[in-house]
Formats: structure tokens, sequence, C-alpha cells
């Protein structure tokens, strides 16, 4: 049986990954995959996850299974950081939360659950986006369509456009949007825009699925999720797959929740129900100790003001990598308006260069990137960046 099988091609950016790892270059510079880095390259661990280990290496007591959704109490932390304070939806009972293996298993679930409400549902999705979106619905069947999202003229979300195709989408269509930190472009809607979409949606009767990986990488915590809350207020049905590998480091750890927001307390039972359905056939019950860190920084106001001073720090130190990123390119190409690069959002920016020269930069430079020409802000550091700048010179 095996031997009619294809080699699949390398998936398009944890297969960069590996290519960088075989690298024999000693100079090699990775801008790849959405993962942090510090100063000296490294990817930490926050100072308040390393905290909260050593507390739950006291305190736990089994390794037994969790519950198919995971722990409550993980639930009750990952709704307070999604809704924040006083929030309508939570008081509604509106809302349940499933513990999930990432961001992308919380997608997956998502996937699944959209498929048993509605196997008729297209999912739309912005072109461009990250590259496991489309390959995750298909792969539970659902059709898959695009919608037009950045302007690359113009370095910014193309909103017209992107409303214009919205207006087809049918009931019980699917829209999956970026909650911040768009990924691949930086560009993210502003607080209008989230508000026109909403409407739009609404009179669509359409279903949002938000892809929430970056909160706190863009300008903060809160203001990372307004567009989420203004949606999860004024629509009746929304699906928020969030990820912790960013927020709090924990990538290896695969933590990450799917909320689902539906008209009314019983049909929110529904849902849970359908919900665990789709986990038990995938993989039956979520890993602990990745939502239990979680669960502990959240639990704690020392722990918690910690964290948020660490992802303060982390904010700030891609917004400095990006002012003097610009800074090297503007030096190195006095012809050219890089401005954009600033202000995009979270650890991507879309430099704007193509397949062929990021292909160059990977094989003339060791410089590894998406081949979009994504390229993570977050691995530049003091010392690569007049590398990266003036490879980039040479290549434009
Ligand atoms: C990325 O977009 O680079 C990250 O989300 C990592 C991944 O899994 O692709």
């Amino acid at each position: 049986m095996f031997d009619n099988l294809a080699i699949a091609p390398p998936d398009p950016i944890l297969g960069l990954e590996e290519a960088f790892k075989n690298d024999p270059n000693p100079a090699k510079i990775n801008l790849t995959a959405g993962v942090y880095r510090d100063e000296t390259g490294n990817t930490p661990i926050f100072r308040a996850v390393k905290q909260a280990e050593a507390e739950i290496l006291e305190t736990e007591t089994t390794k037994s299974y969790l519950g198919i959704t995971g722990a409550p109490e993980f639930a009750a932390a990952v709704q307070g950081l999604v809704f924040g304070p006083g929030s309508a939806v939570l008081a509604a009972r509106r809302a349940i939360t499933a513990h999930a293996p990432g961001g992308t298993g919380a997608l997956r679930v998502a996937a699944d659950f959209i498929r048993k409400a509605n196997e008729q549902a297209t999912v739309w999705l912005s072109q461009p986006t990250w590259p496991n979106h489309p390959s995750m619905m298909k792969a539970v069947g659902l059709a898959v369509q695009t919608y037009p999202y950045f302007d690359a003229a113009g370095n910014c979300v193309d909103f017209d456009a992107m409303m214009a195709q919205l207006h087809e989408v049918k009931p019980n269509d699917v829209v999956l949007l970026h909650g911040c930190c768009h990924n691949p472009t930086g560009a993210d809607l502003s607080i209008g825009q989230w508000q026109e979409v909403a409407a739009l949606l609404g009179q669509r009767g359409a279903v949002p699925l938000i892809d929430f990986a970056y909160q706190g990488f863009g300008r903060g915590l809160e203001e990372d999720a307004q567009g989420v809350r203004l949606l999860a207020e004024q629509l009746p049905e929304v699906l928020i797959a969030s990820s912790y590998s960013k927020n709090f480091g924990l990538y290896n750890e695969r933590v990450g929740a799917l909320t689902v927001i539906s008209r009314n307390a019983a049909v929110a039972q529904a849902a849970l129900s359908q919900v665990k359905v789709a986990i038990r056939a995938i993989y039956s019950s979520p890993p602990a100790h990745g939502a239990r860190i979680v669960t502990t920084i959240l639990g704690s106001p020392e722990l918690r003001a910690g964290w948020d001073a660490e992802l303060t720090a982390v904010r700030s130190r891609i917004h400095e990598m990006r002012r003097l990123f610009v800074e090297g390119l503007h030096a190195g190409d006095r012809s050219r308006d890089f401005s954009f690069i600033t202000a995009q959002n979270g650890m991507f920016s879309f430099t704007g260069l193509t397949k062929e020269q990021v292909q160059r930069l990977r094989s003339e430079r060791s410089i590894y990137m998406v081949d979009s020409g994504r390229m993570n802000v977050a691995g530049l550091t003091r010392t690569n960046l007049p590398l990266v700048c003036e490879a980039i010179a040479a290549v434009l």
C-alpha cells in the first residue's frame, strides 16, 4: 500500500526550519517560523513560567487524564484573557471553552465542529493567510475560498476589496479572521473596520472563526483583544482559537483553547457536547502541563504581573527591531520608503521581497525567511540586523 506514496513537499514554514538546521553555514540567520528570540538569539523561558513550573512540581499529585475539554480552571483563565472583566457573553453563559493542544489543535477541533454544524459551510480565508489554515479546513472536507486582504502597493489592509468579497458569503458560512498581528502581513483591522466587519457578518448570517495566536504581541493584551471582544458582543455565534505558544513562550508544550460562543446557554451546552465528540475522536483529552502553567500564572496576581512585564519587554524589543530594521534598510537604499514596517503589528513583517529574492537570500547568504517574503522580526538582533539589511539591499 505504501509503495504508491509520493513524497509530499516540505511544509512552507516548518520545512524551512528543518532546512535551516541542516545548513552548515555558521553565519546562517533564521527569520522563518513565528518564534520569539531575545537579543542573544535564544528563545527564553519566561521567568513566570519557571516559577509556575516549580510550584506545579511541588503541588501536583497525579498524572491521571484530564476531562475531554481539560480543566475548568484553565477554561475560566482563557475566558478571562479573551473577554476581559465584565463580559456580558460570560454572564449569559453563552461561551464554552475547551483546552486544545496549541492554537493548531484548537483550529482543527473548530474545523470538525464547523463541519458537524454545517457540512455545506464554506470557510473564507484572507488572501494571504497562514498556510496551515487551508490545510486544516480541507482536511475535514470543508470547502475553502479566499477574500482579498492585503494591498501590496499600499502595504495595508485592502478593506474595500475585503468587504466587497465578504458581501458574497452565505448564511452559516465561516469567515476566518486574525484577532491581531495578522499572519503573514502584520496589517490589522482598525476598530472602525472591525465594527464594519461585525455588521456585515451579522447581516449575512455568517460566523467568524478568529485565530487569536498573538494576543499581547501587537499593542498590548487588552488592546489586541478589542476586535475579538467587539465581535463577541455583537454576533450570536463566534469561534475563537487561542494559542499560548507565543505570549507565554510555551511553544513545545502545545497549549491553546477553542472557545465557542452560541446564541444562548442551552445552545452553548449542545456546542460543548459536539466539541467533546470532536476532541475524543482526534486526541481524546488534552496534555496537562502547559495549561497548568497558564492557569497558575493567571491565577496568581504576582506571577501575572511578572508575566505581563516580561511580555511587555518582548513587545518592546520587537518594536525596537522594527525601528532599527527600517533605519538599516533605508541606509542601504534611500530611494525606497520602508516606513510601513513600523506600522505592522506582531512578529512578522511582510517585506515585499519576491520569492526569487527570498530564495537568493537563502542560497547566497543562508538567511532564511518564508517564500512569501514574510520575515520574523523577532529573529533580528543588533548583531544580525546589519547583515540582513545589507543582504536585502543586495537582492533588491
Ligand atoms: C508561524 O506562522 O511561523 C508559526 O505560527 C509557526 C507555525 O506553526 O507555522
